[in-house]
């Protein structure tokens, strides 16, 4: 089937096999290097990225949903604004984050600040909740996002814990 989407703002045009997920053409096609196939189910979160504007695992979305959408990477990100906020938070609270987790995690904080220009404390800490980091503590991921939103408010002051 034929698939058209937008990915990081380039028109992609392929043919897609009936069983294949959106993971599957942008890491198997080689579109992102920050898209990574390997639970394959939707519990790690190494292949996230934002479809018209949330976060998915994008091994769980067929390629036929992909049509007509409009993809952000990793790589598309980190050519936003938005991204440069983020960044501040993470060298802010010293976030050392494995090449896995700081994609999915700015992702998630990109999303948030798209969709909700005053993001509660809950809401900051239920779309966190959705990264699978087993090393860093919930508290210093909801202390770096908390940071996110204030520098988004124009609250320069990073917000330290
Ligand atoms: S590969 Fe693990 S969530 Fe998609
Ligand atoms: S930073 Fe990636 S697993 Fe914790």
């Amino acid at each position: 089937m034929n698939i058209q989407f937008i990915l990081n703002g380039e028109d992609i045009q392929i043919v897609a096999e009936a069983g294949d997920r959106l993971s599957d053409i942008l890491a198997g096609r080689h579109y992102s290097d920050s898209v990574h196939q390997h639970c394959g189910y939707g519990v790690c979160g190494r292949c996230m990225v934002l479809m018209d504007g949330l976060p998915v695992n994008s091994c769980l979305v067929p390629a036929y949903e992909v049509r007509n959408s409009e993809v952000i990477s990793w790589e598309g990100l980190i050519q936003t604004p938005e991204y440069q906020l983020i960044e501040i938070a993470w060298q802010t609270h010293k976030l050392e984050l494995c090449s896995f987790c700081r994609p999915a995690v700015s992702l998630l904080m990109a999303s948030l600040m798209d969709s909700s220009s005053r993001p509660s404390d809950a809401a900051i800490e239920e779309t966190l909740s959705a990264l699978n980091c087993r090393c860093t503590a919930p508290e210093r991921l909801f202390a770096a996002g908390r940071t996110v939103v204030n520098l988004k408010e124009g609250r320069n002051k990073p917000d330290v814990r």
